[in-house]
This record gives C-alpha cells, structure tokens and sequence, in this order.
C-alpha cells in the first residue's frame, strides 16, 4: 500500500480493496467545458478519482475505504438531469453525492450549502422554476452537525485567501440546478439512510487559483472521507 498523505489526524492512502474494513461508493459529478473555460477543473478532479479506491484513517473512526464512480455531465439540460433520472429510475447505488462545478469567474471556493428552485438561464435576469410548485430552496443533506470544515487540513490553505468557505448562493445557473435537482429527488422520493437523507454536497471550485489539480484531487477526497466518516461511522474517540 502506498502512502500519499500523511496528515495529523487524517490519513488517505490508495487502496485496491482491503478486506475486512467497511468500503463506501461515492459519485463524483464534475461539468464539461462552459464559456472561455475550455477545461473544467470540475470534470478533471471526477475523472481522476473516477473507478480509484483510497483508505482512509481518520481520528475517532474505524479505518474505511471509498471507491469512486466520475461522471462528466453536459453543461446544459440534459447534463443537469443525468442524476436526477438515474436516482428517480434506479435509486441510489451510492452512499454518497459529490457534484463539481465551477462558476464564473470562478475566484472563490465555496462548499455550497442550499439549492435553489432557479432554471439556468444563460441571461441570469429570468427566475424561471427548475420544479414547478416545488420548495424554493433546499439545504444540502450533509451532516453539517459534525462537519467542522476547520479540521481539513487540506482547506488550510484556502482559509489563507478568502475568509468563508460555506455559500448560501449557488447561483443561477447549471452548478444550481444540478444541484437542486438531485436534492429535490433525495428529498421528495425520499432517499434515506440509516440517519437521515443521502449526503449530497455541491463543492465550487476555483480556475486553479487557490488550487492546482492535485490540490483540488486531495481536498475533493478529504472532505469526501469526512462526509463518509460522520453519515455512516460512530465516533470513537480511542480510535
Ligand atoms: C447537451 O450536450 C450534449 C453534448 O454536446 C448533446 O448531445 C445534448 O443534446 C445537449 N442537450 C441539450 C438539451 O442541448
Ligand atoms: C438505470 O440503471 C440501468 C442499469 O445500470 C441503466 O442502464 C439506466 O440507464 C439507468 N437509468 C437511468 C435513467 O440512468
Ligand atoms: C473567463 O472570462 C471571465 C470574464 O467573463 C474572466 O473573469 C475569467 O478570468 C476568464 N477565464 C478564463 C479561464 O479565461
Ligand atoms: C490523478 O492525479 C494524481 C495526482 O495528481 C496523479 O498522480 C494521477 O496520475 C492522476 N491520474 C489520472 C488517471 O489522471
């Protein structure tokens, strides 16, 4: 087994299926190109990580693992409902749900905490509704109760830049659409877990400001871990 992260608390290592210890699947959704940005860093991170496996060992839980399906969507509205329509015909073979995106001008990166009942509209002034009669907004299903996003060592650096990291504003455009709708599908059917509904967590990356790939690839994969680890893991403080 290969170490790639050594970190205080928080070990990633990558695994080719370790028997015996608990493996969680995670989709990682990232977009094509869009506007100016010929590569996406969004669909870059999704297909690295998309069909690897790493370990994880993190303070207070048992060692897991998690495997990763990348999907790389169309930035228009046939791109935007792939999800919803897999998990409305098929339900969920994921524990969890990581879409990527990028904004524009893509300078900030924000773990986005609601999405919004709002059709993209490359004009960005109509406000048509994605779901006609549906909530206007719906918060994200992480568990945000046990996220402290201060403990990822992987953000240090961000907190560096900007001073925020949660947003309440995905926009208006296909990152929030995606975004609601896969929400509104977990929320509505409703998809469930042992405590509460399917995590879905929609992450706005940077054009390679903050980041550069690896970067973007090891804090997708931290906060991936954490999400995992507080859904579906006791605490263990003599883990
Ligand atoms: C979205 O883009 C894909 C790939 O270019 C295309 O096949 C599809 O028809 C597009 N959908 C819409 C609604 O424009
Ligand atoms: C449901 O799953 C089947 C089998 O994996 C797949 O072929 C089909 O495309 C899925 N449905 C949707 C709407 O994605
Ligand atoms: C794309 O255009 C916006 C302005 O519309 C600009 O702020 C941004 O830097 C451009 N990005 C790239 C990758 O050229
Ligand atoms: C994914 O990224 C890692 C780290 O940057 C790199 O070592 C690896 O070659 C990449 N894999 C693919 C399939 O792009």
């Amino acid at each position: 087994m290969k170490i790639i992260f050594l970190i205080l608390l928080f070990l990633i290592f990558n695994s080719i299926t370790v028997s015996g210890i608990k493996t969680f699947q995670v989709l990682i959704t990232g977009f094509g190109p869009f506007l100016n940005y010929t590569t996406n860093p969004s669909e870059l991170v999704s297909q690295n990580l998309s069909s690897t496996c790493k370990g994880f060992n993190i303070e207070g839980y048992e060692p897991f693992q998690v495997c990763y399906e990348g999907w790389v969507v169309d930035v228009n509205e046939t791109g935007v409902q792939k999800v919803q329509k897999y998990l409305e015909q098929n339900g969920t073979k994921w524990d969890a749900i990581i879409h990527l995106g990028l904004d524009d001008p893509a300078l900030e990166l924000h773990i986005e905490l609601i999405g919004a009942n709002i059709k993209a509209s490359a004009s960005r002034s109509s406000f048509d509704p994605i779901v006609v009669g549906g909530p206007n907004i719906i918060p994200s299903s992480f568990n945000l109760r046990q996220f402290n996003i201060r403990d990822l060592s992987s953000l240090s650096k961000v907190f560096d830049q900007q001073n925020e990291i949660f947003s309440r504003d995905a926009g208006t455009y296909f990152c929030n659409e995606i975004y609601y709708r896969t929400l509104y599908v977990v929320h509505e059917t409703p998809i469930l877990i042992q405590n509460g509904f399917l995590p879905v967590l929609f992450i706005h990356l940077t054009d390679f400001l903050i980041f550069n790939l690896a970067q973007d690839i090891r804090m997708v994969t931290e906060i991936s871990g954490y999400l995992i680890a507080t859904s579906y893991l006791p605490y263990e403080p003599n883990f």
